[in-house]
């Protein structure tokens, strides 16, 4: 087997699926029942603040009630484990809270989080819990003008320089519970095959892209995660 020092592993909604959080674009998914121009865009927000404000709330208080599952738990191990190896970076498209529960400390929330509000007067972020549709006065500045700190469509996801950087660098580039429908993301498997890594998909099904992972492995990712993880310390 071919030596792997990089890693960069991409999660996405189907990683806290088993968790009890809704996925997007899965039978009863959020977009079947939220219009997507209506609360994920920066137009919608406009039109209707508090339509928005209320759909992050509803999605932050559901965090409360949720869990990490074995696969968030097997990556922060992978984190912590992967040491000197080599580098490890965890880039999700979640807004969840659910790798940092499971033990990962460095993972790139490339979609932002929901436990984090942006100053729409002062543009500062900061940590964030509660209900935003109170219309709460930002911490600094004191206007209640914060909104979530989630890219929406139409927005540019964060830390796409640290993210490319990593993938130039990456033996080895891991897609898991991700439909490949939304770019950026659903291209840095392209972006990785071109720079040389070995690519491996985990996923419920094929995703959009699948045709571009050497490997898809399918299954619930509360089984398969752990196991590849066990697989990838022993070597
Ligand atoms: P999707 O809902 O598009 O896809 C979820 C994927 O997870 C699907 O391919 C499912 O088959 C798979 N899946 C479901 N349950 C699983 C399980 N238990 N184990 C493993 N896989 C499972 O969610 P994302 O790909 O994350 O963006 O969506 C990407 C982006 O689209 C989101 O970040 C969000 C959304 O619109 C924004 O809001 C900007």
């Amino acid at each position: 087997m071919e030596d792997i020092r990089n890693i960069v592993i991409l999660t996405g909604a189907g990683i806290s699926a088993e968790s009890g959080i809704d996925t997007f674009r899965d039978a009863g998914g959020l977009w079947e029942q939220h219009r997507v121009e209506d609360v994920a865009t920066p137009e919608g927000f406009a039109r209707d603040p508090d339509l928005v404000l209320g759909f992050y709330d509803m999605r932050r208080e559901a965090l409360a009630r949720v869990e990490p599952n074995p696969a968030h738990h097997a990556l922060g191990r992978l984190e912590r484990e992967w040491g000197e190896r080599g580098n490890l970076l965890i880039v999700t498209q979640n807004v969840d809270d659910l790798h940092e529960r499971g033990g990962a400390k460095g993972v790139l929330h490339m979609h932002g989080e929901l436990k984090s509000a942006l100053c729409l007067a002062c543009e500062m972020r900061c940590p964030f819990d509660g209900a935003m549709s109170d219309r709460p006065p930002c911490p600094v500045c004191q206007a209640p003008s914060l909104r979530p700190d989630v890219v929406w469509f139409g927005e540019m996801p964060y830390q796409m320089e640290r993210i490319y950087a990593a993938i130039r660098k990456a033996d080895l580039f891991v897609s898991i519970g991700t439909s490949g429908a939304v770019y950026p993301a659903a291209g840095f498997v392209r972006d990785a095959l071109d720079c040389g890594a070995r690519t491996l998909e985990l996923n419920l099904e094929r995703s959009e892209g699948s045709h571009w992972f050497h490997e898809s492995r399918l299954g619930p990712a509360g089984e398969l995660v752990p196991l590849w993880v066990e697989e990838v310390l022993a070597r």
